[in-house]
């Protein structure tokens, strides 16, 4: 692993930004190269099949460029990690552990999950929390729209709260014990305060970003391989690049130079 190799990000769209956001506050040392594939988002109602042959261009776009380690921000990616994280020499984090792993740091009993339709219908958090504890209670419920309503970064408040109601709402009537709610898709947290607003049962929501980002950090530097000195950012999409661009600006991200650049993966 080498320390000046950088980091790679993968999401379907802007969501992974929340991860990069807080790779560069925790590591600013570290290059990032992020790579949101706008063009094929959202990932959430496409078969497994098709991710598992999107993601695995794109990881192999990541290999060419070197990557000592890769972010899997992808809920919906990170739910199909077992189909192709051993392809590769570089080590890939999952972002549905990290969420996982969170729940049960926290010791959370009543637990609800909000994420896209396939990472819901894999079952992946309910199965790597109750692996670990079998008394912990998962709901999971699939959203179809509310990824591509934050993606568009055009939605108003009334469909987001809309969509919310259509998915999250029938948990939240179902099962009025659930106190925590795992944010199982990097879209939710961009609009985490309406979901507080309007679901206020949930009083522990869980983001699982900085989890993921510490376990980077903790596999980093027990290879010594933290960068002493970089710190620069690249985004690929194949989106829009002038809103990719607006958007890490919008969420918070340091943007360092000529930042944004267009690159397709083709879906099956
Ligand atoms: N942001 C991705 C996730 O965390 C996928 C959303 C989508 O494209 O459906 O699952």
């Amino acid at each position: 692993m080498r320390a000046n190799a950088p980091i790679g990000i993968l999401d379907s769209g802007v969501g992974g930004y929340t991860v990069a956001r807080v790779l560069q506050k925790l590591l600013p040392h570290e290059d990032i190269i992020y790579y949101g594939d706008g063009g094929n988002a959202p990932y959430g109602n496409r078969t497994a099949d098709d991710i598992v042959h999107i993601v695995g261009q794109i990881l192999d776009f990541m290999a060419e460029q070197g990557v000592k380690a890769v972010g899997l921000a992808c809920n919906t990616s990170s739910a199909l990690i077992d189909r192709f994280a051993d392809k590769y020499d570089f080590p890939i984090f999952s972002i549905v552990q990290a969420g996982a792993d969170e729940v049960l740091r926290r010791g959370m009993r009543q637990v609800g999950v909000l994420a896209t339709m396939l990472t819901t219908q894999t079952g992946s958090y309910p199965r790597l929390i109750q692996q670990a504890d079998p008394n912990v209670d998962v709901f999971s419920q699939g959203s179809v729209n509310l990824a591509a309503l934050v993606e568009s970064g055009r939605a108003s408040e009334e469909e987001i709260v809309a969509e919310l109601q259509a998915s999250l709402g029938q948990i939240a009537a179902a099962q009025p014990q659930l106190d925590t709610l795992v944010l199982g898709c990097t879209h939710y947290p961009i609009v985490r305060d309406i979901i507080a607003r309007t679901y206020p049962q949930f009083t522990n929501i869980i983001d699982p970003a900085m989890g993921q980002v510490e376990n980077m950090r903790a596999c980093l530097a027990a290879n010594s391989a933290l960068n002493p000195g970089g710190g620069k950012l690249q985004i690929y999409t194949s989106g829009d690049c002038g809103k990719f661009e607006a958007m890490a600006e919008q969420l918070g991200l340091k943007l360092t130079g000529p930042a944004v650049y267009k690159r397709v993966a083709q879906p099956l």
